[in-house]
């Protein structure tokens, strides 16, 4: 199986061209609507997961406006990322309390455990790897999240047994 064809149990087709293609028809829905680009980036990164200069340019052709415009506001938002993003988000806080406590130890040890740099995915694509500034746990720190879950007071020596369980689950 070629690495730009996704799979999933249902029958749809979802080679990279098939994508594209229902990205460029959902777009024209839209075309003409003023204030449409961010819901149609969204619907965009929803379908093929992230946003890539390839898919930027079909929402800026079918919506007729010039692709700097598109790669404006998606470099703008947080929430649009031009990179393919890992099933689960790991945030490491490097807040001042988490970061005395011993914060940057646990990146470093991320990075070494799943072979990443800061803001890049996994190749299995189970991880992104990310830092954060403070993510509410600064009594029990050094603190980490992994999605919606926040891991307080970590060991950077535990961190093995914490991502072990997210190789279980997939
Ligand atoms: S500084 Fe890390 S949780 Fe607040």
């Amino acid at each position: 199986m070629g690495e730009n064809t996704r799979t999933c149990c249902c029958e749809c087709d979802h080679s990279e061209a098939a994508l594209l293609a229902r990205i460029g028809e959902l777009a024209a829905e839209y075309r003409g609507k003023e204030g449409s680009l961010i819901q149609v980036l969204h619907m965009a990164q929803g379908i093929y997961g992230y946003l890539p200069i390839e898919v930027q340019r079909v929402i800026a052709d079918t919506l007729d406006i010039p692709l700097a415009e598109v790669a404006g506001v998606v470099t703008f938002y947080s929430f649009f990322s031009t990179q393919p993003r890992g099933r689960h988000t790991i945030r490491v806080c490097l807040g001042t309390a988490c970061y005395v406590r011993g914060g940057k130890k646990i990146v470093e040890r991320i990075k070494e455990l799943l072979d990443v740099e800061i803001g890049e995915t996994t190749k299995d694509r189970l991880f992104t790897f990310e830092v954060a500034r403070c993510i509410g746990a600064c009594g029990l720190a050094p603190a980490m999240s992994i999605d919606d879950q926040v891991y307080k007071q970590v060991n950077p020596d535990k961190l093995e047994q914490i991502l072990k369980r997210y190789y279980e689950e997939d």
